[in-house]
């Protein structure tokens, strides 16, 4: 069977990497010919993103998914017209519009926080007098790693957030949450709808962007993992969703707050490579290609640190016991994803001393 990807990041890759095993072949469409999905299967695309590329692209596979949200409903659409998509439309046009994210989360009655959709300057002078200050104000499509945010702290400064971030138009503002700390969850969907769960992530993020992540994430009391199974459950059911699905979280005094959700694999999930029974990447691949699903338990405790902006000496890193290595062939630039390291230890304490020796031997050593 082969599968076409929409995207060829790295996410994409390190699907084909896991279900090459079971002899799925792939497709990708992106413009960046030397994309980090790129030796891995057939590359689609133009930079003009012409329908004839796209028409290319479905007429290559069997069977599609996406590794990032943020492409045109429109272009999905006509995908599912000719062939099966997984996950489906409807899970995309949720997840990449945060207002439509929100209003699913009221629907479902999952605490998030309070927001106002925001078109003008005056309708953030209006939210800041409803909801009060601090708001964080977001673009309601298209961020990632923090981009297209601002913190509004006093109301003086509405005209700036306004004028930095008019372009993404309509605006989100969120009442600001006050978390003690950050986690995620992951889980996974067959086509017969079957739901599987991985253990709760601990998330670090340093300037915007995940830093690194602890899974499990130490003292997570029985209720609160149950509370994240279910908002997930409620989530993916709603949906009608097929493959993976992540939803972020803010653990707060007053229990579980959503923050948003992805509708694929996500970076809080790349200890699952080794540190779970099967990985997301494989349990999204075997959801979309209609096979079982895989176990989606914790072998031991995991670490996942990621490589930003410049990369470590590869042998240094892979001189520490229990430690793995994955690269994405990207080139080094500030602030950019180039790779991950995966630690797994017998106990925390373990994985902390590790988590040490790695981070003396990454040049930009983030908030660790
Ligand atoms: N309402 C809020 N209250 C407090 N902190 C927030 C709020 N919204 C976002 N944040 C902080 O900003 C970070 C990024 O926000 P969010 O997850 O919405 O954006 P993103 O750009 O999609 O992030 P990513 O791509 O890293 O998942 C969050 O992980 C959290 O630390
Ligand atoms: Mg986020």
């Amino acid at each position: 069977m082969k599968i076409g990807i929409f995207g060829g990041g790295q996410l994409g890759r390190m699907m084909a990497l896991a279900s090459y095993p079971f002899n799925l072949r792939f497709s990708f469409y992106d413009a960046a010919k030397d994309c980090p999905s790129a030796p891995l299967g057939q590359l689609f695309g133009d930079t003009q993103a012409s329908v004839e590329s796209l028409d290319a692209f479905i007429a290559s596979a069997d069977v599609f998914t996406y590794e990032f949200e943020n492409i045109p409903v429109a272009w999905v659409e006509r995908i599912a017209a000719q062939k099966p998509v997984y996950p489906s439309v409807k899970s995309l046009a949720v997840s990449q519009n945060r207002l439509n994210e929100k209003a699913l989360f009221k629907q479902l009655a999952i605490p998030a926080a309070a927001y106002r959709e925001v078109n003008s300057p005056d309708d953030l002078i209006q939210t800041v007098q409803e909801l009060g200050l601090p708001l964080v104000i977001k673009t309601t499509m298209g961020g990632y790693d923090g981009k297209g945010q601002f913190v509004l702290r006093d109301s003086k400064d509405v005209a700036q957030a306004w004028a930095e971030l008019e372009r993404g138009a309509p605006l989100i503002a969120e009442a600001f949450v006050t978390f003690e700390r950050e986690l995620s969850i992951i889980a996974v969907r067959s086509q017969t709808g079957e739901v599987r769960c991985y253990p709760l992530a601990l998330n670090t993020h340093h300037q915007g962007i995940l830093s690194h992540s602890i899974v499990p994430a130490p003292q997570i009391s029985a209720a609160t993992k149950a509370q994240a199974e279910q908002y997930i459950t409620q989530i993916l059911n709603e949906l009608d969703h097929v493959g993976v699905l992540t939803l972020e979280l803010f653990d707060t005094a007053q229990g579980l707050y959503a923050n948003e959700t992805a509708p694929r694999v996500h970076n809080s999930g790349h200890w699952s490579i080794e540190g779970a029974v099967c990985s997301q990447f494989e349990n999204h691949m075997r959801a979309v290609a209609g096979l079982p699903l895989g176990v989606t338990e914790a072998i031991r405790p995991s670490a996942m640190i990621n490589i930003i902006g410049q990369h470590p000496n590869t042998a240094d890193i892979l001189a520490i016991p229990e430690t793995h290595l994955h690269l994405y062939g990207k080139s080094e630039r500030s602030g950019r994803k180039l790779g991950h390291i995966t630690i797994t230890a017998s106990t925390y304490q373990a994985l902390q001393e590790r988590i040490a020796q790695v981070a003396a031997h990454l040049p930009n050593k983030m908030a660790l």
